[in-house]
């Protein structure tokens, strides 16, 4: 019996003092200790040796030394986590795998700009449907009923209900505004706009413009010209060079194509600009005085200037972008070139 207690008092300061950190260690610790052929079976053994009358003792003896034995090894085991996680070659201390975060589309980065030059000089931002009615699109803006935009090959109608279309153009937003506000109206109206073109480098069945409508006492065409030479300058830089070009438009008179100096070629001459070193960017006038009595506004008080320009236009411009298409087939080699832009 006191060999017993012996050989067990020394067999636990071994275990206590006994590491295991790797799954080697711990095979080896339970090989040694709880395998068929492990010291713990053969201390069992002894028992066979002890006096009858020291039996009981020495069984409950040897059976809390089994468990103790039992609970190193589950103490080694615990932390398997990490002993496994170690074996299969994770390293926690690894920087991550980044999450990619998406940019803003080109368009919607030229569109905010073009909009913050405008608020900036008081104007406001209104919206309108893109599901239109005839009245809003072509009616109040003064396009009488056989004006060839109304034609089947340029505006799509909602085939159960013709009276109904997508929008042409964000002109209808001025009639939408000119409808519910009084005039002093100082607005900027971003949006898309639909046309049944086939769809090309050049062309696309949806597009986007900028409108914008001031509508006051004693506003001049100076005023006009003003505004959209500071809007060029904000967007393009003060080099850019600026004319106007008598035009028609029905809801504006007199009415202005407004050019700047080709960016591309900087007015040498180019494919974009067409030879001219000019390229095309907005239409403009002096609100029609039929447009402004169609919603009560007294045309011989207030006067207005309108324009719109087309947002891809000015990307295309800006960044050189050669083919419509482009923009909406998102292309992520196409849209990633934009990050960090504006
Ligand atoms: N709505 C015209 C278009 O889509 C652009 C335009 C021209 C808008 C002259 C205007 C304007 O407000 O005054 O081609």
């Amino acid at each position: 019996m006191e060999q017993l207690v012996q050989l067990i008092n020394n067999y636990k300061q071994e275990i206590n003092s006994t590491e295991a950190a790797t799954p080697d260690a711990v095979e080896a610790f339970r090989i040694k200790w709880l395998g068929t052929k492990g010291l713990v079976k053969t201390i069992m053994g002894e028992m066979k040796n002890v006096a009858a009358e020291n039996k009981k003792e020495a069984g409950q003896l040897l059976n809390e030394f089994k468990l103790f034995v039992e609970q190193k090894h589950g103490s080694f085991t615990l932390g398997t986590s990490s002993i496994q996680e170690q074996a299969a070659g994770i390293d926690w201390s690894l920087p991550g795998d980044p999450t990619p975060v998406g940019t803003r589309h080109p368009l919607s980065m030229v569109r905010n700009k073009i909009v913050s030059i405008f608020q900036r000089l008081g104007f406001a931002v209104a919206e309108g449907p893109e599901i239109e009615d005839d009245w809003h699109n072509f009616g109040a803006m003064n396009l009488p009923e056989d004006h060839p935009a109304r034609d089947m090959q340029d505006t799509f109608y909602i085939s159960q209900d013709p009276a109904w279309l997508l929008r042409t153009h964000t002109s209808s937003v001025q009639a939408r505004v000119m409808e519910t506000q009084k005039p002093p109206i100082r607005v900027i109206c971003p949006g898309r706009v639909y046309r049944n073109e086939t769809i090309s480098a050049r062309a696309h069945c949806f597009f986007h413009q900028v409108e914008g409508l001031y509508i006051d006492e004693n506003v001049s065409f100076a005023d006009l010209k003003q505004t959209l030479y500071f809007f060029v300058q904000e967007m393009f830089g003060k080099d850019v060079k600026v004319r106007f070009r008598p035009s028609y438009f029905p809801f504006t008179e007199p009415s202005a194509e407004m050019d700047i100096s080709c960016l591309i070629c900087g007015g040498d001459g180019c494919n974009v600009c067409k030879h001219t070193g000019w390229v095309e960017i907005l239409g403009s006038g002096m609100v029609h005085p039929k447009v402004l009595e169609n919603f009560g506004i007294d045309s011989n008080k207030y006067t207005g200037f309108a324009f719109g320009m087309g947002v891809e236009r000015i990307c295309q411009l800006k960044y050189r972008v050669n083919d419509l298409r482009l923009y909406s087939q998102n292309d992520v080699r196409f849209l990633k070139q934009f990050t960090g832009i504006v």
